[in-house]
């Protein structure tokens, strides 16, 4: 799996707009001495909202949440102080398959993604920047929502491909074919 392929091919797919984009992570970048101080409180939020509902809780073991809040919070200061070069997005696409191997689901890692805005947007009410700031996280959550459900995708492709042993066009092509199987258009179901 080429993790820079896959962030780009992500990234290839939104329309332009709502991608993260250069002005983003510098009003991010411009406001990391106020965004930074928030990361205990953020990393706590986040842990013990994945700790208070039972499927979400059931993915970690145990003692294991000092270690994932150490990773949190690196990534916290990543994401606001970049670089946020090619090299952040492949980073990024790797993030998508190890959350795989530990049966986090997409809408696990999306629901925290909202986490993510909300935060920012509640610690930013009021303040002159608000707008530019929730902004910019709204299009790096997008972003990020982007690469790892993609690079989820391709991880399950790649590890079906490995189990069946089948080359990959051909195990899309049957994929795609059952699914019109058994989803077909609306055209094709009034006929
Ligand atoms: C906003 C969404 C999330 C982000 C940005 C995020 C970020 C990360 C990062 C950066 C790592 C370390 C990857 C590495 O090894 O370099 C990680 C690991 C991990 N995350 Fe998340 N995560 C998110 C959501 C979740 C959720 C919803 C769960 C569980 C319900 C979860 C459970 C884990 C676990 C168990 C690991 C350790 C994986 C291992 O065994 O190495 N994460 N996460």
């Amino acid at each position: 799996m080429d993790f820079h392929e896959v962030a780009q091919r992500a990234i290839g797919d939104m329309p332009p707009q709502t991608r993260f984009r250069p002005e983003d992570a510098a009003a991010i970048k411009e406001h990391a001495e106020l965004i930074l101080p928030l990361a205990g409180e953020f990393v706590t939020g986040f842990y013990d909202t994945l700790f208070a509902h039972e499927p979400t809780r059931a993915v970690f073991e145990e003692g294991e949440r000092a270690e994932r809040e150490k990773t949190l919070t690196e990534f916290l200061a990543h994401a606001v102080n970049g670089p946020h070069n090619d090299e952040f997005f492949a980073w990024l696409a790797f993030v998508g398959p190890v959350h795989v191997v530990r049966r986090v689901s997409n809408p696990m890692m999306l629901a925290m993604l909202d986490y993510l805005v909300l935060f920012i947007m509640k610690k930013f009410h009021g303040h002159p920047k608000a707008e530019v700031i929730t902004e910019a996280f709204i299009r790096f959550a997008a972003t990020l929502g982007a690469i790892i459900s993609y690079g989820y995708e391709v991880a399950w492709q790649e590890a079906l491909q490995n189990v069946v042993g089948m080359p990959p066009a051909l195990v899309q092509r049957m994929v795609h074919e059952e699914a019109q199987q058994m989803f077909p258009l609306r055209s094709k179901r009034e006929k």
